[in-house]
């Protein structure tokens, strides 16, 4: 095994979040590949898991920018907890992994970083509001900036608890003459734009 993946998955491991060794994995090879300045996005960081995953992945890649997108009021379950701001937790995540510089931290929605958005994107990663009809706002704001080539990547494609993101996965990459699925690890389905 790779021991900057190794070294990565102890990183990814002290940090709170929901996404598993296998599909952080995907995350940094997906990043890795993302050619030279093009952008990565991600859209629902909460504790910074999949943030360092993904900058990690481009620093061993053409080191492009991640630009995370969460407004950080704490996510759906752990509102009801009690959570509030995710924000000062996000950025411990990255200072000890070392990627602060590496990762441009939007804190407001989607639908609003997608208003001043500019520029391509190479690779755009999901995982905010698991709610169908949110997934389907976060995808369909964000796929006009995408070039052909590019990666989208959905979590919790298979999570019968979170109906929302499979089903955006079945109308929009599955049954699409846009998109070709390319990978399937544990619960994210990832698919490219074609040429
Ligand atoms: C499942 S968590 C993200 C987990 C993270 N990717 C990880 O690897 O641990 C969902 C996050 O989406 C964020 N979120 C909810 N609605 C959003 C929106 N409209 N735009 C951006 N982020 C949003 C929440 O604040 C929450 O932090």
């Amino acid at each position: 095994m790779n021991s900057q993946i190794e070294q990565v998955k102890r990183l990814a491991g002290e940090i709170d979040g929901w996404l598993s060794d296998a599909e952080g994995e995907l995350l940094y090879k997906l990043a890795k590949n993302v050619p030279k300045g093009q952008a990565i996005v991600e859209i629902g960081s909460w504790k910074g898991k999949s943030t360092v995953w993904l900058a990690k992945g481009t620093e061993a890649g053409q080191k492009n920018k991640v630009y995370a997108i969460d407004p950080h009021r704490g996510s759906g379950a752990h509102v009801s907890e009690g959570e509030e701001d995710t924000y000062p937790t996000f950025l411990v995540s990255l200072s000890k992994a070392g990627v602060i510089n590496r990762v441009v931290p939007l804190v407001m929605t989607s639908s609003e970083a997608a208003q001043y958005w500019q520029g391509s994107v190479g690779l755009l990663w999901i995982d905010g509001s698991h709610e169908y009809e949110h997934v389907k706002r976060d995808f369909l704001l964000w796929k006009q900036y995408l070039l052909p080539g590019s990666m989208v990547a959905l979590h919790d494609c298979d999570k019968k608890e979170y109906p929302g993101p499979a089903r955006v996965a079945e109308e929009y990459l599955v049954n699409s003459d846009e998109f070709v699925i390319t990978h399937h690890v544990d619960t994210i389905l990832t698919a490219t734009k074609r040429r």
